[in-house]
């Protein structure tokens, strides 16, 4: 076989062949590519250089596939529509583990298996599992290029879809490798689809397999992937790499990596706060990053909308940063009247939408792009559909994944390596009842213990039954890449650094409470701006509260309401706290600590406790 260079001068190569024009000398890397290639049995290996030629050559070949559908140039330039296999549309929690030496390493939250069991498995579905299909090595980057310690990562995936949506996802290409020079640390992640193509066999617009495993290996910092395209389990510099393994490197270095939004607040007076945000998956973190505050003179900009890693700078204040460079947003809801920011960023074009509805003349459609449906849609499934036919044309958890510099409203300071100074953590989830609009916590302690008793129903984003109220501690339930309790022990330990006052201030708030009739109560999205302003009002000790026994809610008059139209009986009941409800909540949270057992730390008992005397529960 022989080896091509393509238009650009990448090196196509064949496997087994080391062609002199490999476009690094790191030693480490240029064995382990060939490792995988020696096992994985590709027809041809790929180094990506992440240019626009690139793009162009990947995304013809895409389309060529069928994997990818050209929409309009007219309606969403430079944008692809994708379809998944219908069994491949969220992260498999089932099929997640944590790889650690020891069981109890990785916690109850967490599935388990031996390393050494969970690499000889992994390693047949791995041999010969690239036939038939290019390797791609994807070399990227989480955070700025220019960070002073920056995190690489290379990916290895059979995957055009994933090489393509990585580059939007991350700094993702040369740079990289010209970064990590002849000998830079970087993290290792392997993916197939698991889909081998013999010779003669025609294959199909979304690979997949049956059998999937989405592993972690936390202790030597690797990633093995297999059986799914789907984002969140083939992306791996998202939640694998930047969120599981991540969070292990975070506890051994004492900083912070989490499930969280980072918004820049200016006030009227041109006073900026940075907030940071962590919900469950769909459940709000894209919309908030984005909001449009409807109380005049507000304004909000965006710097992340689902992952931040936050750091205690030289001035003893937490900085958190964004390790990513786009968006992977739910698209359903997604609308004018609900994300105006969102829809101007993906109108830029340079996007891929996957399981989305296709429009006649070649552009998106999903629920709540639009008030009406277009009289004529192709669904998610591929099928004609019309309005009223019963199922929606997009899958609830469909997503637009999408360049975060084009975002209108993206801060400069987005990609600063610095970082930027967090006034105020939020916490929040799903929750028809009990959990008012907002909660601020009495202190650092008390913070940790409201969300690492966070609770939230299940969506759409993971597989499960959508509706269930499940505990989600720090809206990173499928994320800590560790012991549980040993996370809850890294949190406290943060709030013991030794500037306990320039800590940000902790809040949980619910936009999802809802009335007797299943409405809910609260407007949400641009007026979420309100609950922003009250938080930094509290901060700055303007607002007054009232003291209740979960935390302290606003005093009546405290919210600016202002210009809004809601009936006083909505806002009563969104901020009041029923003790009866609480009471009944506090087994559960005796459970659930219950449950992971003794290595949650002896503070947050002490704050049940605190619950429980302060409810009069003894
Ligand atoms: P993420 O997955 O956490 O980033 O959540 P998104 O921001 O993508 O939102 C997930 C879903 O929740 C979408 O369908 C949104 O329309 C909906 N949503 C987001 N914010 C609000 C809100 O303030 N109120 C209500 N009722 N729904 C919201
Ligand atoms: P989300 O991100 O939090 O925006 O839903 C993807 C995911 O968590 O699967
Ligand atoms: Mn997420
Ligand atoms: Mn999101």
């Amino acid at each position: 076989m022989s080896t091509t260079t393509t238009p650009t001068g990448r090196v196509l190569h064949a496997t087994g062949e080391t062609p002199a024009g490999i476009p690094t000398s790191h030693a480490r890397l240029r064995a382990w590519v060939e490792d995988v290639a020696h096992l994985c049995e590709p027809d041809q290996i790929y180094w990506c250089d992440g240019s626009d030629e690139e793009w162009e050559r990947l995304t013809d070949q895409l389309v060529e596939a069928g994997t990818l559908v050209r929409l309009n140039p007219a309606k969403k330039p430079n944008s692809f529509w994708a379809r998944t296999d219908p069994s491949d549309v969220a992260r498999v929690e089932k099929r997640t583990f944590i790889c650690s030496r020891r069981e109890a390493d990785a916690g109850p939250t967490n599935n388990w298996m031996n390393p050494r069991q969970m690499k000889d498995t992994m390693t047949e579905l791995y041999r010969g599992s690239m036939h038939g299909r290019t390797m791609y090595v994807v070399p990227f980057c989480m955070g700025p290029l220019e960070a002073e310690n920056p995190l690489y990562g290379v990916e290895i995936t059979d995957s055009a879809y994933v090489a393509v949506s990585m580059r939007i996802m991350t700094r993702m290409g040369q740079a990289v490798l010209d970064g990590l020079g002849s000998d830079g640390d970087f993290v290792p992640c392997l993916h197939s689809v698991g889909a081998p193509l013999e010779p003669g066999e025609q294959d199909v617009p979304w690979p997949c397999d049956d059998t999937k495993y989405i592993s972690h290996f936390p202790e030597t910092r690797e990633i093995w992937s297999y059986g799914s395209g789907y984002g969140g389990n083939s992306l791996l510099g998202k939640k694998c790499y930047s969120l599981r393994i991540a969070s292990a490197i975070a506890r051994d270095e004492g900083w912070l990596a989490e499930h969280m939004l980072i918004l820049k607040l200016i006030s009227p007076e041109q006073h900026v706060h940075y907030i940071a945000a962590a919900f469950p998956s769909a459940c709000g973190k894209t919309n908030l990053a984005m909001l449009e505050p409807t109380l005049p003179g507000w304004k909000v900009e965006t710097l992340g909308d689902d992952i931040a890693w936050m750091r205690f700078g030289p001035d003893g204040r937490l900085y958190a940063q964004n390790p990513e460079y786009g968006l992977f947003g739910v698209a359903p809801g997604t609308g004018w009247k609900t994300n105006p920011n969102a829809m101007r960023t993906i109108e830029r074009g340079n996007s891929v939408f996957t399981n989305v509805a296709l429009t006649d003349d070649g552009d998106v459609w999903w629920e709540g792009y639009s008030d009406q449906s277009p009289a004529h849609l192709t669904d998610w499934k591929g099928r004609d559909w019309t309005p009223g036919n019963g199922e929606p044309a997009a899958h609830p958890n469909s997503r637009f994944c999408t360049p975060l510099p084009q975002c209108p409203i993206v801060a400069p300071e987005f990609d600063d390596p610095r970082g930027v100074p967090v006034s105020a953590l939020f916490f929040g989830g799903r929750r028809a009842t009990t959990v008012p609009l907002v909660t601020q916590a009495r202190d650092w302690t008390h913070g940790v213990f409201l969300a690492s008793t966070l609770s939230s129903e299940q969506t759409a984003a993971a597989e499960g039954k959508v509706g269930v109220v499940r505990r989600d501690p720090m809206a990173m339930l499928p994320f800590i890449g560790y012991n549980a309790g040993d996370y809850f022990d890294h949190w406290i330990n943060i709030g013991k650094h030794h500037d306990n006052a320039r800590l940000p201030q902790i809040f949980y708030v619910n936009w999802f409470r809802r009335d007797e009739d299943g409405s809910f109560l609260w407007p949400g999205f641009g007026e979420n701006g309100r609950v922003l302003k009250w938080a930094i009002d509290r901060i700055e000790g303007r607002a007054d509260a009232r003291g209740t026994p979960i935390g302290y809610v606003p005093a009546p008059g405290s919210l600016d309401l202002s210009g809004l139209t809601i009936d006083d009986d909505a806002v009563e009941e969104l901020v009041r706290v029923d003790e009866e409800e609480w009471r009944a909540e506090v087994p559960g949270i005796a459970e659930w600590f219950e449950t992971i057992g003794d290595t949650v730390p002896a503070a947050l008992w002490g704050e049940l406790d605190g619950l429980r005397n302060r409810l009069g529960q003894r």
